[in-house]
């Protein structure tokens, strides 16, 4: 019953799209609430027959979402080789994925599906807690909680995609960010669909937001780890602009630089932008990492694993996440930054 009424509301959505949800903020309570439980004396949230603590519609809140964004913009998705359409974030499909190494004997090591990204507690979709991961990988934001509004304001915010900002508390007490909320502008959650020429614009930020959980890991050069959240210098931002792929090492423009896949953030990126990055542009964590999931462990934008990324998906049967350049002959996209790809003597 609770299923067949957000399946029609959904529909409706789809049918009218100018009758968005949030409406830019909190929507009606009665799309994520129930007062009694109780509609035409049938249990709203059969799951939970004696109700549950949030009076939700459904077993948990990341329940809650994925009721709807099943079918609108298909946040979850269904079927691990034919995943939803990519905007920005990746879809959690991968989470349902068996083997994700596509490694050295990476069918006989298998890596499950938990390593794809973000775990969600959505016990009414077949998802649980990542069973490796206890907590937050250089912070303390605790594993089995993990869920959509972990990240994102239930009720709303004016930042982008509703995600929380600093002095926020998240989940009724469980942790309270400190870093300000990503500055950015997103595709249409509609009608949106990631190219080299739409695409999230990353503006600045998103390294300390990711921080709030992660602490400064991957930060920190004196931690030995790769920066993050720091500008490129002119000789990388030389080396992106001019990368066209490993058959190609020094003939791109920076007017037609930007590679969606490996995306850097600037105050000057729109989500139509193809210019390359300036000596003041910034990795992020989001040049090598999806905030959802992917189909390669560690929610990489790409396998870290392999050496060709024609080599994705061979070994595991999972997803192979499309090569950029189309080229047999085409390397890690740590390359787009680095130009490091044999014959690196064609590096500038
Ligand atoms: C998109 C779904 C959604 C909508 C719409 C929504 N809520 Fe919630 N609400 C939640 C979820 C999920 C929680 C559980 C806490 C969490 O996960 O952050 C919650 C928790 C709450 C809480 C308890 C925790 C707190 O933050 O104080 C109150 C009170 C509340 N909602 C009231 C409302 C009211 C009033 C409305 C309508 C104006 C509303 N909600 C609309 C999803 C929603
Ligand atoms: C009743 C259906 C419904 C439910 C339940 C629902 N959503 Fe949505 N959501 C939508 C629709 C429709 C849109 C696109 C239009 C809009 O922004 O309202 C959307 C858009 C979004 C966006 C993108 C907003 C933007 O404009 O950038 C986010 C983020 C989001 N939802 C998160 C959530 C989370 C988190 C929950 C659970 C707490 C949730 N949604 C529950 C229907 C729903
Ligand atoms: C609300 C807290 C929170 C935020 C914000 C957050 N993370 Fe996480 N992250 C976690 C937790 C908890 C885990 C471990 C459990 C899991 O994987 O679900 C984790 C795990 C990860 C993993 C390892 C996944 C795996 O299973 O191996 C990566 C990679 C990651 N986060 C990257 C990011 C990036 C990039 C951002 C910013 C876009 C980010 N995180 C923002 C809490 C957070
Ligand atoms: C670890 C934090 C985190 C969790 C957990 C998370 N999101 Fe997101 N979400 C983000 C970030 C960050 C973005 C923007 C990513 C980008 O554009 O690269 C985003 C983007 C989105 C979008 C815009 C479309 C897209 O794919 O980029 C929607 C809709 C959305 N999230 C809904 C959800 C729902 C529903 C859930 C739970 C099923 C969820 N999110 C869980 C952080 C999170
Ligand atoms: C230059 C690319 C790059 C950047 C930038 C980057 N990462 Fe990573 N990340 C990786 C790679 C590659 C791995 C796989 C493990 C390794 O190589 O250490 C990884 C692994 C992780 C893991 C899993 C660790 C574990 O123990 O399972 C988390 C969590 C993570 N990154 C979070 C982040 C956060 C948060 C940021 C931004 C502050 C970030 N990463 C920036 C490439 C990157
Ligand atoms: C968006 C651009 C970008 C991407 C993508 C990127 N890096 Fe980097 N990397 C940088 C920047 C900027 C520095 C700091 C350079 C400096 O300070 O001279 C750096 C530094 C490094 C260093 C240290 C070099 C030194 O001189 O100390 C290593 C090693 C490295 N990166 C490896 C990688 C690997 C491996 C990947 C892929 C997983 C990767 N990078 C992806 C931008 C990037």
């Amino acid at each position: 019953m609770r299923k067949a009424l957000l399946t029609i509301i959904g529909l409706a959505l789809i049918a009218t799209p100018a009758a968005a949800f949030h409406d830019g903020g909190v929507a009606h309570c009665n799309g994520c609430h129930t007062m009694h439980n109780s509609q035409d004396g049938v249990l709203i949230d059969g799951d939970s027959p004696n109700g549950n603590p949030w009076l939700l519609v459904d077993a948990s809140p990341s329940d809650v979402c994925i009721a709807c964004h099943d079918h609108i913009e298909h946040t979850l998705g269904t079927d691990v080789l034919n995943p939803p359409t990519l905007k920005g974030a990746g879809n959690f499909v991968y989470l349902l994925e068996d083997n994700l190494n596509d490694g050295h004997n990476g069918a006989l090591n298998p890596i499950s599906g938990d390593a794809a990204g973000h775990n969600l507690v959505a016990p009414g979709h077949g998802l649980a807690a990542d069973a490796t991961l206890t907590a937050a990988p250089g912070g303390t934001f605790p594993a089995a909680v993990m869920g959509c509004t972990s990240c994102h304001d239930p009720h709303g915010t004016q930042d982008f995609r509703f995600l929380y900002g600093a002095g926020r508390v998240v989940q009724d007490g469980v942790a309270t960010f400190t870093n300000a909320a990503p500055t950015a502008e997103g595709l249409s959650v509609f009608f949106g669909a990631e190219t080299q020429g739409s695409h999230t614009a990353y503006q600045g930020g998103m390294s300390a937001w990711c921080g709030n959980c992660h602490g400064d890991f991957h930060a920190n050069n004196a931690q030995l780890v790769h920066p993050s959240g720091a500008t490129l210098g002119g000789t990388i931002a030389t080396t992106y602009n001019l990368y066209n792929g490993t058959s190609d090492q020094l003939g791109g423009v920076a007017a037609t630089a930007y590679l969606a896949d490996v995306p850097f953030e600037d105050a000057a990126n729109t989500v139509g932008s193809t210019a390359g990055p300036t000596a003041a542009s910034q990795v992020s964590c989001i040049s090598c990492h999806r905030a959802h999931a992917t189909s390669a462990p560690d929610a990489g934008r790409w396998d870290f694993s392999v050496t060709f990324l024609h080599e994705d998906g061979a070994e595991s049967g999972s997803y192979a996440i499309p090569d950029p350049y189309g080229d047999v002959n085409q390397r890690s996209l740590c390359n787009k930054c680095h130009a490091k790809d044999a014959h690196s003597t064609m590096t500038p």
